[in-house]
């Protein structure tokens, strides 16, 4: 079986779960971090380098704020309950988005967290928080704009290196495969730049209920697609046959 590099999941259908059972929406966003942190084991078990979380959108502000302050006393327990786990097992935390906007004891722990496990290096586990792709990019563009500006920079001069480098993502390797859950297939201003030849799979099954054997299943299909990069697949018979490394 083929291992994604790095794998994206949009964790989806937490609310739909509760309301199924009719519960309140948080207690399937409860449910939703136990999965969480079953998904993170196995994908360290399986030896996935990266993988990051789509937690909390910039549209998610938006939801009722009875709502969000739930989500983000959630959050707040996960780093504080995990930390030690995380920290022991190897795993890196890394964060992408607005994190300025989080609640400052949020944005504080969070702050540890990363700092205390920068060193370790069996897996990183990226969380999106308050992250939205369009604002990464454009956020992205006012500091080349800036460099600009000052005359550090030409307009002309700007590469997609120079692009990425102002990314929040700067150093994590694009997704190779990204996983959205509950059913709805958008993207919903998540990696728009760095899912530009990723994989995309998409599920029923509802956050709160996938499972090591949903994540098999998609790691399955994956290991079926012929990434291309635009190339053709007789060009890629070649390459393998001559023992080449991918052009990607
Ligand atoms: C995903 O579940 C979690 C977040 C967006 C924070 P939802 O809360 O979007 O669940 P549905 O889509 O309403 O079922
Ligand atoms: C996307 O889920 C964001 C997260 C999973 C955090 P949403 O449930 O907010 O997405 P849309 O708005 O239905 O597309
Ligand atoms: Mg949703």
């Amino acid at each position: 079986m083929q291992i994604p590099q790095h794998l994206a999941i949009i964790m989806d259908g937490n609310g739909r779960w509760a309301e199924q059972r009719h519960l309140p929406r948080i207690l399937g966003h409860r449910k939703g971090v136990e999965t969480v942190q079953a998904i993170v084991g196995e994908c360290l078990e399986l030896g996935i380098g990266c993988l990051t979380l789509y937690a909390f959108s910039s549209e998610n502000w938006g939801r009722p704020q009875e709502e969000v302050e739930a989500l983000m006393g959630l959050l707040g327990t996960f780093l504080k309950k995990e930390l030690s786990q995380i920290n022991d097992r190897g795993i890196r935390l890394m964060a992408v988005g607005e994190l300025h906007r989080l609640p400052k004891s949020i944005s504080k722990i969070l702050k540890e967290s990363i700092k205390k496990t920068s060193g370790n290096d069996r897996m990183v586990l990226n969380l999106a928080l308050s992250y939205g792709s369009r604002n990464e990019l454009t956020r992205a563009m006012q500091v080349l704009g800036r460099e600009i500006a000052d005359g550090r920079m030409q307009a002309e001069q700007i590469t997609e290196a120079d692009i990425e480098a102002a990314l929040d993502t700067h150093g994590i390797p694009d997704p190779d495969l990204l996983i959205r859950t509950s059913g709805e297939m958008r993207i919903s201003n998540f990696l728009l730049w760095q899912m530009a030849y990723s994989e995309l799979y998409f599920t029923e099954a509802l956050w709160p209920d996938f499972s090591r054997e949903h994540l098999l299943q998609a790691l399955e299909e994956y290991s079926r697609r012929q990434r291309r990069f635009g190339l053709t697949a007789a060009q890629l018979r070649d390459t393998n046959a001559n023992g080449g490394e991918k052009s990607h």
